[in-house]
């Protein structure tokens, strides 16, 4: 595992944007073999979603040849719904690029963005369905995710089996209090159910690149580098993966060893 670890946030989110932009350049995606990105919501990804529209804007990367799957959707919240999982896709990401825009598609075909559908009539075959799209897509090349400050991937909640696949998951009490700053503060409007996908599917992508910015991540991210592989912090499953990278800032950081954190910084370094 790669822990790139950087000042502040807007550093981490450059980091992070850049990293992106170059493995789809890379790449060189065409209609015939697109590139597949599994992309987050939540508060930390925003800025790195913000240099990738400027990446774009700027010309420096094109999605036009690039799938993506999102990790995860609520459960019967309106698409429309401006918490929604599909409106924070289109008001960070996919109405400013070049690509896709969400509800009307003009530049591009929607069939790029897949996202969970929370309010379809079956669940169970809307999470089958989404793994043997990821299939027929040929895999996820870089999976991009946030962490919960209970260690959560995606919504894989504390005690979420490490070899999970899509399916539908209950919130904790302790997610639905850290998520309720966006539904007016109440714990109880935030959906109490989510679509996902699983430890596992984020797992089998080819490289899975994670967020982990601010103090209230700082127990997260020592269990995630530091503490042991277990279904109580799904984001340790990181661990077994041959590519997994972290990119962090200093306040997140507060509670590796020191020899941990200065380990990480000397490895960078000699990379350069
Ligand atoms: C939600 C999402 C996760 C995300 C987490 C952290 O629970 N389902 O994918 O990683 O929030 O959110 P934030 O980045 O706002 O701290």
């Amino acid at each position: 595992m790669r822990v790139i670890i950087e000042p502040d946030y807007e550093k981490l989110s450059q980091w992070a944007a850049d990293y992106v932009v170059n493995k789809i350049n890379a790449a060189k995606p065409t209609a015939e073999k697109p590139f597949v990105l599994g992309l987050p919501t939540g508060s930390s990804p925003i800025g790195m979603y913000k240099a990738l529209v400027k990446a774009n804007k700027e010309g420096r990367v094109s999605f036009k040849h690039v799938l993506t799957f999102n990790m995860d959707e609520y459960v019967n919240l309106p698409e429309e719904h401006p918490e929604s999982y599909h409106s924070f896709m289109a008001t960070n990401l996919f109405n400013h690029i070049d690509c896709p825009n969400l509800f009307n598609h003009i530049d591009c075909p929607k069939e790029n963005i897949h996202i969970l559908n929370g309010n379809a009539e079956d669940l169970e075959a809307e999470c089958a369905h989404y793994e043997q799209m990821i299939v027929e897509a040929g895999g996820i090349d870089l999976f991009i995710g946030g962490i919960g400050p209970d260690g959560h991937i995606a919504f894989n909640e504390p005690g979420s089996s490490l070899t999970s696949r899509t399916r539908q998951k209950t919130l904790t009490t302790d997610t639905r209090v850290a998520n309720s700053r966006f539904f007016g503060g109440n714990p109880d409007n935030v959906p109490a159910h989510a679509l996902t996908v699983g430890v596992g599917t984020v797992m089998s992508a080819k490289e899975v690149l994670i967020l982990c910015n601010g103090h209230n991540k700082a127990r997260a991210l020592q269990a995630a580098v530091e503490g042991p592989v277990t279904q109580m912090w799904t984001i340790s499953a990181l661990q077994m993966h041959q590519h997994g990278i972290i990119v962090c800032d200093e306040a997140a950081c507060e509670e590796i060893k020191h020899g941990t954190y200065k380990y990480f910084k000397d490895i960078e370094k000699e990379s350069i």
